[in-house]
């Protein structure tokens, strides 16, 4: 029996331990060093979710590199639009620069194209993107991750930035919801 936590109103069971995150995360950090040398990247990092990611993934960055951060707000369009997601904080130069977006997990696909497009209206030489989690059976997008840390099944999982009903987002480790 896996160690077991109850967040707000719901159960959870430990599923991935902290030490397999940092080693997926030293993965992408050694395939970024060696694909971006001499191309000073931006990191950019969604948030709320991906601050824990993305100061593990720096710890490990070595090349020089800039990082900033956006988050993706949702409202409700006017008309018959239903929700939109708009991208705010995005105020640097990125004509020809290479961007590696930052996402804490992948699902739908929804929130990564709608920055990816964002972000490719500036400009910039490439946008890449690299994600800790990746849950497949969820995706509906056909864009490209670049970068995954680990896949990980069409289930909730909180912890390691995620969070449920704004809860859980200082766990280390990863846990799943009790069905
Ligand atoms: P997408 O736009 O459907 O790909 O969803 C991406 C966003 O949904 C992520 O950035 C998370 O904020 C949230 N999300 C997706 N799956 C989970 C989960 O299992 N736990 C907590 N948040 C999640
Ligand atoms: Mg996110």
């Amino acid at each position: 029996m896996g160690k077991n936590i109850t967040v707000y109103d719901k159960k959870f069971t430990l599923y991935i331990p902290s030490r397999k995150i940092q080693k997926a995360i030293s993965g992408i950090a050694k395939r970024i060093n060696k694909d971006f040398a001499g191309k000073r990247p931006v990191f950019i990092s969604v948030l709320n979710g991906s601050f824990r990611f993305t100061a593990d993934l720096m710890s490990k960055i070595n090349i020089e590199c800039e990082v900033s951060f956006v988050k993706v707000a949702s409202y409700s369009g006017t008309r018959s639009t239903g929700k939109i997601n708009t991208v705010i904080g995005l105020n640097e130069n990125l004509r020809g620069r290479s961007i590696i977006i930052l996402e804490d997990i992948v699902d739908s696909g929804n929130t990564i194209q709608k920055v990816a497009a964002e972000l490719k209206k500036h400009s910039p030489e490439q946008v890449k993107i690299a994600t800790m989690f990746f849950k497949p059976h969820a995706y509906k997008k056909q864009i490209l991750l670049d970068y995954v840390g680990m896949k990980v099944p069409n289930d909730f999982l909180v912890g390691y930035g995620l969070d449920y009903n704004g809860l859980g987002r200082n766990l280390s480790d990863i846990y799943i919801l009790n069905l």
